[in-house]
This record gives C-alpha cells, sequence and structure tokens, in this order.
C-alpha cells in the first residue's frame, strides 16, 4: 500500500513537472516552453532544438494541438508558418513527437499543420495568396467563424496565380481518395478536368436549400450546370479584359486610354519617349500572356466571333485572328523585357512606382491595388472591348468523401450567402455572383463593373475556366507562350487551329 502511495506521489510530481497538453489529437508534451524575441521564426527553432530546420512543421502542428487543449497557457495559434509574434509562448515538442509527427508528414496537406476544433476542421483549397485575393478570403473565413465557431479553418492554398500549381496539387489529391472538404473551381468547362461524376458530388441540394437559383443571374446558373447538375456554389463574377493604366502619367503626358489597337500603339509610342515602360506583363506562371491574348482575340475579332472560336462556329483560320496576333506582337514589342521574371502582381508594380503605363489583366488587380493602398490607377476596356465584358467566375466545389462533410456543407452555404458575398467580393476585386448585393459596399470601379456586367456582350474566359475544357486551355496557353518568344504568326495560328481540332471542336 506505501509503495502505491510512493509511486502515485513520484506520477502526480513528473506530471506537473513535464507539461502536458492534452487535444483530441493526443497529448502533447512540451520539452520547453518558448517565448517567441525579435527575428525568431519556427525554423530557427527546428534547427535548435532537433538540429533540422525542415523540422518546423512538427512545431506548428505539435503547438496548435497544445494550443487547441490549453488555450490559456497557449492562446495564440499558429496559422501561418511565418508569422509568429514576439510575445508568443510556443510549445516546443519532443524530439520523439517531432519525429513521429515527420514520419506522416505530408506537405500537400496543409491540415496537419493545425488542429482538429470541437467541431473538425475545414480545409479549404485555393490560389488566393495576393493582396486582395487573401483579403476576400480571410473575409469568408471571418463570417464561416463568427457561425461556426468550434471549426478550425485550414487556408489550404496553393500560390501561383490562376491556379498554376493548386490545380496540380489537387488532383493528386483527388486521385489518391484523400480530398480537401471544399475547393476553389472556375464556373464552366473548367470541372471537367475533375471528372465531376467520379471525384464530385453535385450541390443541387444546397442551390435548393439556399433559394441560389433565385439569386444567380440565368447566363452564370447554364456557366454552372454540366451534366444536368450543378457542382459548385459561386462567389462572384470577375471581369478578364481589363486595361489598367497609371493615371498621373498619363495626365502627364496628356494621354487617354487606348480604345482601338492604332491608338494603343501611338500611347505606347508616346510612353516610350517619355521615358516610361508602355505595356506591361508578367508572364512567370505560363498563363498571363494567354490571359492577354483572349482579350485581344475579343477586341479584334468582336463578342460573337471570339465565342465562336469555343464553339467551332468561329474558324481559328479566320484572317480575324491573323490580324489578332499581329495585334499581340505589336503589343509584346512594347512589353518589358524582364516579364518571364514576374507574377501579373509583380507586373503590377510598375504601375504602382509610375514606372510602367498599362497593364491588361483581371479585376483581381483592383483588390490587389487597394491592398497595396495604390489608388493612382485608371481603367478603361482594352482596346476593342468597349461593351464586352470577358467573364469567369470563381466558385467552390464538394469533392466526394470530403473528410468534414457537414463543415463544407456550411461553408458552401456562406459562400453563396449575401453576407459571405458582401464581405468577399469588395476586397477581392470581384462583384457578386448574386444580384442582391448592396452596391454602396464597392468601390468605383466595381460599381462601374456592375453597370457593365448587367449591360454589355458576355463572353466566357479561356484562361480561367470558362469557355474550354483544360486539356484545350493547356495548349492553348504553351501556344501562346512560344508565340512570346517566336513572333510566328503563321506558324502560331496553324498551331491553334491543331488545339481546336484535338480539343474535337473543329475539323
Ligand atoms: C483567376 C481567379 C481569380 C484570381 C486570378 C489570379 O483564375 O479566378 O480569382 O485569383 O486567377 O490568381
Amino acid at each position: 500500500m506505501k509503495k502505491l502511495f510512493n509511486l502515485t506521489i513520484i506520477a502526480v510530481l513528473l506530471l506537473t513537472l513535464i507539461p502536458v497538453a492534452v487535444s483530441a489529437q493526443g497529448p502533447v508534451t512540451c520539452q520547453e516552453e518558448v517565448v517567441v524575441q525579435k527575428d525568431d521564426w519556427l525554423s530557427k527553432y527546428a534547427d535548435k532544438y532537433f538540429g533540422n530546420v525542415f523540422a518546423w512543421p512538427a512545431i506548428m502542428a505539435l503547438h496548435n494541438q497544445a494550443a487547441q487543449a490549453d488555450p490559456a497557457k497557449f492562446p495564440n495559434k499558429i496559422v501561418n508558418a511565418d508569422l509568429i509574434e514576439v510575445g508568443w509562448t510556443i510549445c516546443i515538442p519532443t524530439a520523439e513527437e517531432a519525429d513521429a509527427f515527420l514520419a506522416t508528414y505530408d506537405p500537400n496537406k496543409p491540415e496537419m499543420l493545425y488542429a482538429k476544433g470541437a467541431g473538425g476542421q475545414l480545409v479549404v483549397g485555393s490560389w488566393w495568396t495576393a493582396g486582395g485575393e487573401a483579403e476576400g478570403l480571410a473575409g469568408l473565413f471571418r463570417i464561416y467563424n463568427e457561425l461556426y465557431p468550434d471549426v478550425e479553418i485550414v487556408n489550404a492554398t496553393v500560390a501561383g496565380g490562376a491556379g498554376t500549381n493548386f490545380k496540380a496539387v489537387l488532383a493528386t489529391r483527388l486521385l489518391g481518395g484523400d480530398p480537401p472538404d471544399t475547393f476553389q473551381l472556375h464556373a464552366g468547362l473548367e470541372v471537367e478536368t475533375y471528372s465531376p461524376e467520379q471525384y464530385l458530388e453535385p450541390v443541387d441540394d444546397i442551390y435548393a436549400s439556399e433559394g441560389l437559383e433565385e439569386v444567380f443571374p440565368p447566363d452564370l446558373l447554364s456557366l454552372l450546370k454540366y451534366k444536368d447538375h450543378y457542382w459548385g456554389v459561386p462567389v462572384n463574377i470577375h471581369r478578364s479584359n481589363v486595361l489598367w493604366y497609371n493615371k498621373a502619367v498619363f495626365e502627364a503626358n496628356g494621354l487617354t486610354p487606348p480604345t482601338t489597337f492604332e491608338e494603343f500603339q501611338q500611347v505606347a509610342e508616346a510612353l516610350q519617349a517619355a521615358g516610361i515602360q508602355p505595356f506591361v506583363m508578367g508572364t512567370k506562371d505560363g498563363w498571363e500572356a494567354a490571359h492577354v491574348f483572349e482579350d485581344v482575340l475579343a477586341g479584334t475579332l468582336g463578342a460573337e466571333a471570339y465565342k465562336g472560336l469555343w464553339t467551332g462556329e468561329t474558324s481559328w483560320t479566320d484572317p480575324k485572328v491573323t490580324e489578332a496576333l499581329e495585334n499581340f506582337k505589336m503589343m509584346l514589342s512594347y512589353a518589358n523585357d524582364d516579364h518571364p521574371a514576374l507574377t501579373w502582381d509583380g507586373a503590377g508594380e510598375y504601375l504602382i512606382g509610375g514606372k510602367g503605363g498599362m497593364m491588361i489583366m483581371g479585376d483581381w488587380t483592383d483588390g490587389w491595388f487597394t491592398s497595396k493602398g495604390f489608388s493612382g490607377y485608371g481603367w478603361a476596356p482594352p482596346p476593342g472591348t468597349d461593351g464586352i465584358f470577358v467573364a469567369l467566375s470563381d466558385s467552390f466545389a464538394l469533392p466526394n468523401n470530403a473528410p468534414n462533410r457537414e463543415n463544407a456543407i456550411n461553408w458552401l452555404k456562406v459562400v453563396g450567402s449575401k453576407e459571405g458575398q458582401e464581405a468577399f467580393n469588395p476586397q477581392k476585386g470581384s462583384i457578386c455572383a448574386r444580384t442582391d448585393c448592396d452596391p454602396a459596399l464597392f468601390n468605383e470601379y466595381l460599381q462601374s463593373a456592375m453597370v457593365d456586367w448587367s449591360q454589355d456582350a458576355i463572353v466566357p474566359s479561356v484562361v480561367h475556366g470558362a469557355a474550354a475544357v483544360e486539356s484545350w486551355l493547356t495548349d492553348y496557353k504553351d501556344i501562346i507562350t512560344l508565340f512570346v518568344t517566336s513572333g510566328d504568326v503563321a506558324g502560331t495560328q496553324t498551331a491553334l487551329q491543331q488545339a481546336c481540332v484535338d480539343a474535337g471542336v473543329c475539323q
């Protein structure tokens, strides 16, 4: 009896000496509780305690579990590995725990770095990391969190505009039967890439319960329907064809935005003479030039003929396509040499710094400029596209076997709601997919986009999933990327025609 008593005392003593935090994922032993000092970061701790800078995910994950179990001791969760703040107390796990975690850690599954809330997790996959994009997403998270405070939101973003990198990670996860709970999906033919009948759940029930057919415009609804089902809930409408310009630069040189390709050349010449980079692009991620070219196609062919390119009604051998390539070649001759090193937002810095005159990019640029505190930008339809709205829409989908299905369904309801869309879009630089958002919440550019959306000819963006299947889009992007360096008009036109044949749309 005495022995048992002594053992109990020893056990109690041990328990008070070693801080153990018990969470839903199991107890975490903190070998040390470190208070963050200036210039500390997670990989520095990983090096210090485990002799391995790459062991930082173990600290993030196990600290978050400890914080979930004992919020009084660890009030700060790490939601971004690069952001730990001076004064936070971080739980450093034992080497054994860190090793055990790292043995199963999969960098494609950021949810492993987060704790599980009492209500589980919500793993949201997207490619929104740039300024404006990230703030918009945070707005949606805020609304979700107010409604479901027990759910731990995992921001599973993969950087790379237009989803260049995200889509590859997602494909691996879907194929492996290991999806996030919900993910960003462009409205339109992009859904075909995911073999929806195999990998996704239709979300028709959410449309019915939330009355979504009454609040989205009919054109958008038909873009969203594929094989008689809805596969995503749209959160916005974006415009691909916007020419952004630096207002001060234009005023100083007595210029107005060009409405035709001839005027574009005149304006570009004047900017060049003034020592300003006339036209800026970033082509680092392989889609940006193709994005500009879809707007040049629309501006050269007009709305109907542009649409016909993607349905087979307009031939890619048409002389107007030759003209579009010539127009684009002319524009490229005024572009910055460092475009292959820049992303779309990297290129935008030229405009902010007053070193660049014009840029053609989607209206997420409006959200980005705003997030950078830059208000000296003007906007206009790129040459030839006055009255044409090259449209795309971001939606969220529900994969089969979503690990936290109920949470995902609630997320989709927030995404489709007026409150969710009003929190997201003013920051994102897009307009609501819903027709009942309050225009007063939106800036001047977005209010003008709302007017255009209601009266322009709406045509689908190819680069952002609305007009064509992904395999055709990939060919189209690669061909235009080559064209940027080759400038070979005839060869490019032949290749574009062949891509349409390969897609099964042209003869
Ligand atoms: C588009 C997406 C936008 C924006 C942009 C740049 O494909 O629809 O929401 O994020 O890429 O990343």
